[in-house]
């Protein structure tokens, strides 16, 4: 915990970072809460920046704490507040980044738990099968779904999954505003560290 720093942000591919270490990536549709997982992953108000509006982070963001372990924040994909010139050009570098990234270990690919998985989800999910990059669903907003909803929303998620060649099998239930699933995150992210 502590001592995390943001690193360097990127709009294309040419100005990513090099790769040092390992990378955990947050993916998930515009406004589902990925920046405020960050925040509450590593116990900060504003380590990333946070909006009720869809489309607010721009940049494939790196941040580096301690360890070997770099997180990063993507801009959404999906519908957002801006041009549909920005949005097709990040979800572009979504998947570049996502194909190509030799030192990304596990994407957590964030859903909305009131939502479930969209066909706007389908695309990013294809893109990491095909790359065989290991990806975990995590649903976010937990504290805005009933308990037997949130039961429901789990076992069909699990069942979408199912037959996918690169989907890691066990779910991740989170609510960045109540702390839920942070202790399963972080021993999780211990784990691909071990790895
Ligand atoms: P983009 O950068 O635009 O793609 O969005 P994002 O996925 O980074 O979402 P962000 O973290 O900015 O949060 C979007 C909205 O969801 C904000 O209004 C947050 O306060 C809200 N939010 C995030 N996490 C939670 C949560 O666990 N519970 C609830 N109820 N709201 C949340
Ligand atoms: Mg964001």
């Amino acid at each position: 915990a502590g001592a995390w720093d943001f690193r360097s942000a990127a709009n294309t591919l040419e100005a990513l970072p090099p790769p040092e270490g390992i990378e955990i990536a947050l993916a998930g549709r515009s406004n589902v809460g990925k920046s405020s997982l960050i925040n509450a992953l590593t116990n900060r108000n504003a380590l990333a920046r946070t909006s009720h509006t869809p489309g607010r982070t721009q940049e494939l963001i790196f941040f580096t704490g301690k360890t070997p372990l770099t997180l990063v924040d993507m801009p959404g994909y999906g519908y957002a507040a801006v041009s549909d010139k920005k949005v097709k050009a990040w979800t572009r570098l979504i998947h570049d980044y996502l194909r190509g990234r030799v030192n990304l270990a596990r994407v957590f690919v964030l859903i909305d738990a009131r939502h479930g998985l969209k066909t706007t989800d389908d695309a990013v999910l294809k893109t990491l099968d095909q790359a065989a990059v290991v990806y975990q669903i995590v649903l976010t907003k937990a504290d805005e779904v009933k308990a037997a909803e949130l039961e429901r929303r789990v076992a069909e998620t699990k069942e979408k999954i199912s037959r996918r060649p690169a989907a890691f099998p066990e779910l991740i239930v989170t609510s960045s505003r109540e702390g839920t699933g942070m202790d399963v995150l972080r021993s999780t992210i211990a784990q691909i560290l071990a790895e």
